[in-house]
């Protein structure tokens, strides 16, 4: 047991819950040691705006920048372990149906055991052509920490700049993975909400859906957010004390 106070009320709803659905954001992964995307940015990366970075005019402007940034993030992930509540997720998964629906570019939910259907962000680990799409994952770049420009590979088929597969401000989200998340808050009789921000659209609009669907909703975050008002349980813990915590009640 972790010896956590899990709220009772939010254990009778996941007790008796018959398909969950978990919404999460980089605050899921914040104990791994990757920083939230509101995270102040630190050491190489301290001086730029992550919502620029992560931005169409920002690979325009500096491909070698925005490219350097993205091997900084991927390599920072690879070095990172799944923590104890995306371990949580996973355990949970295997007893009841349990969607898994992340904003997150890391691949720590799967690294985790967990099956994720949908990254509606993208994801740090598949890069794709910015002129013919191609899907291709280069060797990781020998990166250098001291310095924050990397010029991105060509592409193997056309010769075009490759770009990071993240979303970007602005850019429409995969159509599959989009209809994947709202498909699982749709059949979702307990709806989670664990490490985001909330203002992110739209998938900051998934917990509302979900309330109209008559999913109780419950927030795993240590502070008040943008869909706190959303949910019926505002649980202030983190989620790699929560989620166990929770998972265990449920033994
Ligand atoms: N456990 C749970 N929640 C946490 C933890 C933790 N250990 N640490 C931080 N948080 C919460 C913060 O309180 C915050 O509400 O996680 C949230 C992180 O918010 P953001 O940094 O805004 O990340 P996120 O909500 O995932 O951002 C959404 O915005 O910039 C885009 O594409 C980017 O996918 C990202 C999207």
């Amino acid at each position: 047991m972790t010896g956590i106070e899990v709220p009772s009320a939010v254990i009778e709803v996941a007790r008796s819950a018959r398909s969950v659905a978990v919404l999460t954001g980089a605050g899921v992964s914040a104990e791994s040691g990757v920083p939230t995307f509101r995270d102040a940015q630190t050491g190489l990366w301290s001086n730029f705006d992550p919502a620029d970075l992560a931005s169409p005019e920002g690979w325009a402007r500096d491909s070698d920048l925005v490219w350097g940034w993205y091997q900084w993030r991927a390599q920072l992930v690879r070095r990172s372990e799944p923590n104890a509540g995306h371990l949580a997720l996973t355990e949970w998964q295997q007893r009841v149906h349990l969607d898994i629906a992340t904003q997150n570019v890391d691949d720590l939910h799967e690294r985790a055991g967990s099956t994720v259907i949908a990254h509606v962000h993208g994801s740090l680990f598949d890069p794709r052509c910015s002129e013919c799409g191609l899907h291709s994952q280069p060797e990781p770049d020998p990166f250098d920490e001291r310095s924050d420009r990397v010029p991105p590979p060509s592409c193997p088929d056309c010769g075009g700049e490759m770009r990071p597969g993240a979303v970007w401000f602005g850019e429409p989200l995969p159509e599959t993975e989009w209809t994947a998340a709202v498909e699982a808050v749709e059949s979702a009789d307990l709806v989670l909400v664990v490490g985001t921000s909330g203002v992110v659209f739209p998938f900051a609009g998934l917990p509302a859906m979900a309330r109209s669907t008559g999913a109780t909703v419950v927030e795993i975050n240590p502070v008040e957010t943008e869909i706190s008002d959303m949910a019926d349980f505002r649980w202030r813990t983190t989620a790699a004390t929560g989620l166990p915590a929770l998972v265990d009640s449920l033994r």
